[in-house]
C-alpha cells in the first residue's frame, strides 16, 4: 500500500518530496530503480536537457544533496529541507546566485539606543501593511545586494507614499558599477546610493530584468519613484536587538552566510549552527515575531517557503544581523499612481515556546502565556511544524501536535493532563 503511495507521489511531481514522509524518502532513496525515475522528474520539471558526461555529474550532484536531505529531516532540527532546483547544481553554480561583496563594506553606522524590554511590539509584519513586493528572481547573476537594496526602497517607498511600487533592480545592477560587473557581486548602500545619483527609479515593468550587467539606461526610462527621493543609507550595529527594533520601523536589508542547509531549506526556522565566516548573501527582512525573523529571498518563490525563510531569534548563526540597513527617503509628495501587486505570502506560524523555562503553572501571567502556546496549551489546529515530525504544516486539526502534548477530544493540543 505504501509503496503505491510513494509511486503515485512521484509520478505527479518530485516537488511533492516536500509532502512524501521520510519513511516513504528512505525507500526511494534505497531503490535505484525509483531514485532514477525522481531524478527523471527533476529533469523535466527544472527543464533540464543535460546529455552525457554532464548529467552524469549532475546525478551525482542530485544523489549526493538527497542523501544529506533525507539526513537532516531525520536529525531533531527545527527546519525541514527539500529538493529544490539547486539540488543538480554544483557548489560553482550555487555561488552564482549569491554576490555579496563585502568588500564594498564601507561602514556608516548609525548608533541605536538600547530600548527597555517590551518598548518594542513583539511581532511587527510588513507583508501586513502591504510593503512587501512578490518574490522575485536574481537568476545565475550576483545581484543579491539589488534585490536585498529593493527590498527596503520597496518598503520605504511605500510608507513614504502610501503606494508600492516594484522597482527595477536592473537600474540597480546596470547604474551602480559602471567599470566593473555587478553580476559579480555589490553592496547594498551602493545600490541604494545610485538611485540617489540617478535622480529616478525605474518600476519593474519598464526597466526588465535581464540577470546581467549593461550599460546604464536610466535615463531613458519613465521615473517610478515621483512621491520620493532617495536621501540615505543607514547601516545599523551588530545585534539582534538593533535589528528588532529597526525592523518594527520599516523593513531592512540583511545579509548571511549561505551553507548548504540554507539553499535546501524547505520549511520551519533556521538555525544552522554551523562556525561560518563571513556573509555572502544580501535578502530582505520583512517582519519578525518571537520565534523568527521572516527574511524575503530573490530565488523565486519555488525555492524555500514559497520563496521566503524564517530566521530563528535568540540566534546569531550565519552572522546574521552583522551587516543590517535600511534606504532613507525625502518625502516630495503625492504618488497618485495604483499600487502594483504585493505578495500574496503569508506565514504558517510554527506553534513553539520561545521562552526556555516554560511552565503550566504560570500560564496566568500574560507573558508567560504569550511565549509559551505549547506548554500553555494554545496550539489550537496547529501541528506545531516543528520540524520533527515530518509534516508541512497546513494540515490543521489532523496534524500531529507538538512533541509532549497530544490532541485533545476538542481538537486542541494540550500536555495529556490538561485535556479535561
Ligand atoms: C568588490 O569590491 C571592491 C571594492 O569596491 C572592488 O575593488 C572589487 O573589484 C569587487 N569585487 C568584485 C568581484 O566585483
Ligand atoms: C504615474 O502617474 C502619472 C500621472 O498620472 C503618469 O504620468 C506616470 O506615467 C505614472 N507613472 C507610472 C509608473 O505609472
Ligand atoms: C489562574 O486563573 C484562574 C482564573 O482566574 C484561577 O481560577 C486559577 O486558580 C489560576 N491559576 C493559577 C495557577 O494561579
Amino acid at each position: 500500500m505504501i509503496r503505491l503511495t510513494i509511486i503515485a507521489a512521484l509520478v505527479s511531481a518530485a516537488a511533492a518530496l516536500a509532502a512524501m514522509d521520510d519513511a516513504a524518502f528512505d525507500s526511494v532513496l534505497e531503490s535505484p530503480q525509483e531514485f532514477g525515475r525522481l531524478f527523471e522528474d527533476f529533469e523535466r520539471e527544472n527543464h533540464r536537457g543535460n546529455s552525457g558526461g554532464e548529467r552524469a555529474m549532475r546525478f551525482r550532484a542530485f544523489a549526493k544533496h538527497a542523501k544529506e536531505i533525507a539526513q537532516h529531516n531525520h536529525g531533531s532540527y527545527s527546519w525541514r529541507e527539500g529538493l529544490n532546483f539547486f539540488a543538480d547544481m554544483s557548489d560553482e553554480e550555487r555561488v552564482s546566485h549569491l554576490g555579496l561583496n563585502v568588500t564594498n563594506a564601507v561602514r556608516n553606522v548609525v548608533r541605536l539606543e538600547k530600548r527597555q524590554e517590551g518598548s518594542v511590539p513583539s511581532r511587527k509584519s510588513w507583508i501586513d501593511e502591504g510593503a512587501v513586493t512578490p518574490v522575485k528572481d536574481q537568476g545565475s547573476c550576483g545581484s543579491c545586494w539589488a534585490f536585498g537594496a529593493m527590498g527596503t526602497l520597496e518598503g520605504v517607498y511605500k510608507q513614504a507614499t502610501g503606494v508600492l511600487r516594484n522597482f527595477a533592480e536592473q537600474q540597480m545592477l546596470d547604474c551602480s558599477y559602471p567599470s566593473r560587473d555587478g553580476c559579480g557581486g555589490g553592496w547594498m548602500r551602493d545600490g541604494v546610493l545610485s538611485v540617489r545619483d540617478a535622480g529616478q527609479l525605474a518600476s519593474a515593468v519598464d526597466y526588465v530584468y535581464e540577470a546581467r550587467d549593461s550599460e546604464c539606461r536610466a535615463a531613458g526610462k519613465r521615473n517610478s519613484m515621483v512621491g520620493a527621493d532617495v536621501e540615505n543609507y543607514v547601516e545599523l550595529e551588530e545585534g539582534e536587538e538593533y535589528t528588532i527594533q529597526a525592523l518594527a520601523i520599516r523593513p531592512l536589508t540583511v545579509t548571511i552566510h549561505v551553507l548548504d542547509t540554507f539553499f535546501a531549506y524547505t520549511t520551519g526556522i533556521y538555525r544552522d549552527t554551523t562556525q561560518t565566516s563571513f556573509p555572502n548573501h544580501a535578502l530582505t527582512a520583512v517582519a519578525y515575531t518571537e520565534a523568527y525573523v521572516l527574511v524575503k529571498n530573490s530565488w523565486s518563490a519555488s525555492w524555500g517557503d514559497r520563496g521566503y525563510i524564517k530566521i530563528a531569534r535568540n540566534y546569531n548563526g550565519c552572522s546574521f544581523h552583522r551587516f543590517v540597513g535600511y534606504a532613507v527617503l525625502t518625502n516630495l509628495g503625492d504618488d497618485t499612481n495604483e499600487s502594483d501587486a504585493a505578495t500574496d505570502y503569508t506565514p504558517d506560524d510554527p506553534c513553539v515556546d520561545t521562552f526556555s523555562a516554560c511552565r503550566e503553572d504560570w500560564c496566568n501571567f500574560t507573558l508567560i502565556n504569550e511565549r509559551c502556546p505549547v506548554t500553555c496549551g494554545r496550539c489550537e489546529g496547529d501541528d506545531g511544524d516543528d520540524g520533527d515530525d515530518g509534516d508541512d504544516g497546513d494540515d490543521g486539526d489532523d496534524g500531529a501536535c507538538p512533541s509532549g502534548t497530544i490532541r485533545c477530544d476538542d481538537g486542541v493540543c494540550r500536555h495529556e493532563h490538561m485535556c479535561h
